[in-house]
Formats: C-alpha cells, sequence, structure tokens
C-alpha cells in the first residue's frame, strides 16, 4: 500500500520567527513518521525551511514554479532554483493562482513539466467552483484540468500527485462530504489509470477545509490518500492530529 500522504500549503503567511517556532513544533511532536509529511512555504522561507527541517522525516515544497526554464522573467522562480534548495514537492495549479493569476490549463501542465525535469514532484490542483458543482460540471471541470497534465507529461504521469481541491471548500470552513470527495477522487484515479501506469500508486490528496476534526472520515475513503491542508497547517497542534488521523 502507498503510503499517506499529508502536506501542509502555508500560502502567503509567516515569518522567520513564526516559521521557526512552527517547523520546531512540528519536528518536536513527530517522533517518526508512518506517513509521508511536507510543509510547501513561500519561496523566500525555502533557505530556512530547508535548514530547520534537513534530517528530520519531513519534506518540503514550494507553492509555485515558473514555466520557463531560465531567463527574462521578472519575479518567476525556476524549477532549478527550487532544487537547489532540496524541495521535493511544487504545488502546480492551485485554485488561487487559476484564480487570481489567471492560469491556464496550459501553463499548469508546462509548470508540472518544469518540475518533473528537475526531478520535483508536482502537486497538481483541480477542482471546480460552486457555479461549476451547482450546474452539474464538476466531473468535465476537473478532468479537463487534469488532461491537460497528462497529455504534457504522458510518460512521467505516475511521478505526479494530484490534489482534489473544490474552490467552494477552500478556505471556506465549507468541506466536501466524504462521499462528494470520494466520487471525484475515484473519477481521477481511473482518468490517470485510462492514460497508463499504475493508477494506484499515484497519491490523490483533498484539500479544502480538511481539519483535524474531520481528517479521519475524509482519510477513511477509499480514494482519498492524503490532504493538502491550508489553514490548519499554521497551528502546529492542529497539523499534527491531521498527521495522527492519516497514520
Ligand atoms: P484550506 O486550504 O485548508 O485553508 O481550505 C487548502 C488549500 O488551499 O490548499
Amino acid at each position: 500500500m502507498k503510503k499517506r500522504l499529508i502536506v501542509g500549503n502555508w500560502k502567503m503567511n509567516g515569518s522567520l520567527a513564526a516559521n521557526r517556532a512552527l517547523l520546531e513544533a512540528l519536528r518536536s511532536g513527530l517522533d517518526s513518521l508512518r506517513c509521508a509529511v511536507a510543509v510547501c512555504v513561500p519561496a523566500p522561507y525555502l533557505a530556512q525551511t530547508s535548514q530547520l527541517l534537513s534530517g528530520s522525516d519531513m519534506a518540503w515544497g514550494a507553492q509555485d514554479v515558473s514555466a520557463h526554464e531560465a531567463g527574462a522573467y521578472t519575479g518567476e522562480v525556476s524549477a532549478a532554483m527550487l532544487k537547489e534548495f532540496g524541495v521535493r514537492y511544487c504545488i502546480v495549479g492551485h485554485s488561487e493562482r487559476r484564480q487570481y493569476h489567471s492560469e491556464a490549463d496550459g501553463l499548469v501542465a508546462a509548470k508540472a513539466q518544469r518540475a518533473l525535469e528537475l526531478g520535483i514532484t508536482p502537486i497538481v490542483c483541480v477542482g471546480e467552483t460552486l457555479a461549476e458543482r451547482d450546474a452539474g460540471r464538476t466531473e468535465a471541470t476537473v478532468t479537463r484540468q487534469l488532461a491537460a497534465v497528462i497529455e504534457e507529461n504522458a510518460p512521467r504521469t505516475a511521478d505526479i500527485v494530484v490534489a482534489y481541491e473544490p474552490v467552494w471548500a477552500i478556505g471556506t470552513g465549507q468541506t466536501a462530504t466524504p462521499q462528494q470527495a470520494q466520487h471525484v477522487h475515484a473519477l481521477l484515479r481511473a482518468q490517470l489509470g485510462a492514460a497508463g501506469g499504475d493508477a494506484a500508486q499515484i497519491a490523490i490528496l483533498y484539500g479544502g477545509s480538511m481539519n483535524a476534526g474531520n481528517a479521519a472520515e475524509l482519510l477513511a475513503q477509499p480514494d482519498i490518500d492524503g490532504g493538502l491542508i491550508g489553514g490548519a497547517s499554521l497551528r502546529a497542534p492542529d497539523f499534527l492530529k491531521i498527521i495522527a488521523a492519516a497514520l
């Protein structure tokens, strides 16, 4: 059975002092990990995070990567730069980037490709808005988003992580029911399987208001392999409880 994976997405939060306190609390709260754990931090904190987590069982990652390899792209951070800081994961296509930075499916697919080329595991986010769900377009939306990444990266699809994050559940306190989430996860797994490769081995995470109270029920679903945690990953006791629910 593949290991479960719990990933914190700090978003644009943190400070040198707050990060230190949080990472030290996580390190001391985790004796030995039976599930994989990572934190995806703002790029300027990768150096600090790599120092504080090196030698631990926890991995770290970035929240975005440039679709370009290098050059005149002011403000962008390349996969090669992330690699220098030892990142294992990189979130791509988070709904906040799709929504606020107009990232389309093709761009997300190219970002996943840049990460894979450098041996960084892209955490590919897909998810429908409330309007799309209400219009009965959940399945069409998530499969379209994932298809773009599969097409661009076909032989390496087995090396990605997928995160199903219904947009209406992110940061709202409104979680998808375990049944709603399971339905979409099974659909995504079938899509990955149809693309070739061993879909059973690809981690599909749920994200969207996952917290210490609802994690166990979500993680009990057969196709929910872990979580991508925003708000609750900023509080060590809550994040540790979610990790414990995944063991
Ligand atoms: P949330 O965020 O847990 O705060 O809802 C999840 C995410 O956006 O990755």
